[in-house]
């Protein structure tokens, strides 16, 4: 790839515990920074609607709250990756999950001449958490995400922008909430030395309201990725 485009190119890897607000702030850097938002979760649920085989093996992990295998989790990422609408940057949003799966990402850029631009964490205290996953709504439809509280739609049950269902994910169930917390902070937490040793971390309060959040990641992106 030539400098030109590779100065240009974005890729973020966001990091937070469930319920942080990852998928919410990603839909909007989608938008301002014109690159992809991939998210592992999101791919997963895709195959678990499509029913693909690897739907139905992601089922039994998620179901319970745990992380899907590394070795699968790596294929499907790299097989997203690979499309030509990755080519300029991406936001990243439950990938990496593990370490594992950081050296992995590596791996995958570098054979496309990229590196990873900037690791943005978005910070919640435990507490927090659990009331944000307790209320969230999502479209059937479109992927957009609400909060009965924090973020309601107009038409209660139905999506602000495209008019679809809203529905509560499976594993918000308080039982796998609390499970997904505790395989956070034992699985993932690690990649947040990681990557503040590499000098790519950097923390921001995602217990401010959502279009704050928001003005802090758009800052953080534009001083320290190579945009
Ligand atoms: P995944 O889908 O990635 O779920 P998660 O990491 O548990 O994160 P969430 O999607 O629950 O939270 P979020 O940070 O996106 O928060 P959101 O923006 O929705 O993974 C699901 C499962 O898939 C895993 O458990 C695992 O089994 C498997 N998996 C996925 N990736 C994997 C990987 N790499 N390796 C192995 N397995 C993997 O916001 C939450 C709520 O809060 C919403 O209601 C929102 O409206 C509200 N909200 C957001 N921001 C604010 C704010 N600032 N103030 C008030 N409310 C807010
Ligand atoms: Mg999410």
């Amino acid at each position: 790839m030539g400098s030109e485009a590779q100065s240009k190119a974005k890729f973020i890897v966001l990091l937070g515990a469930p319920g942080a607000g990852k998928g919410t702030q990603a839909t909007y850097l989608e938008e301002e920074l014109g690159i992809p938002h991939v998210s592992s979760g999101d791919l997963f649920r895709e195959n678990l609607r499509e029913e693909t085989e690897l739907g139905k093996l992601a089922r039994t992990y998620m179901d319970r709250g745990e992380l899907v295998p590394d070795e699968v989790t790596i294929a499907m990422v790299k097989e997203r990756l690979a499309r030509p609408d990755c080519a300029e940057g991406v936001i990243l949003d439950g990938f990496p999950r593990t370490i594992a799966q950081a050296q992995a990402l590596d791996g995958i850029l570098a054979e496309k001449g990229h590196k990873i631009g900037v690791v943005p964490y978005i910070k919640v205290a435990d507490e927090v958490l659990l009331a944000r996953l307790a209320g969230r709504w999502t479209c059937r439809q479109c992927g957009a995400i609400y909060h009965q509280l924090f973020s309601p739609p107009k038409v209660a049950g139905r999506c602000d922008e495209c008019g679809g269902e809203l529905y509560q994910r499976a594993d918000d169930t308080p039982e796998t909430q609390r499970r997904r917390i505790e395989v956070y902070f034992q699985q993932t937490t690690p990649l947040i030395e990681h990557y503040r040793e590499r000098g790519l971390l950097v923390e921001i309060d995602g217990e401010q309201p959502i279009e704050r959040v928001r003005a802090d990641l758009l800052a953080a992106i534009r001083a320290n990725g190579r945009s």
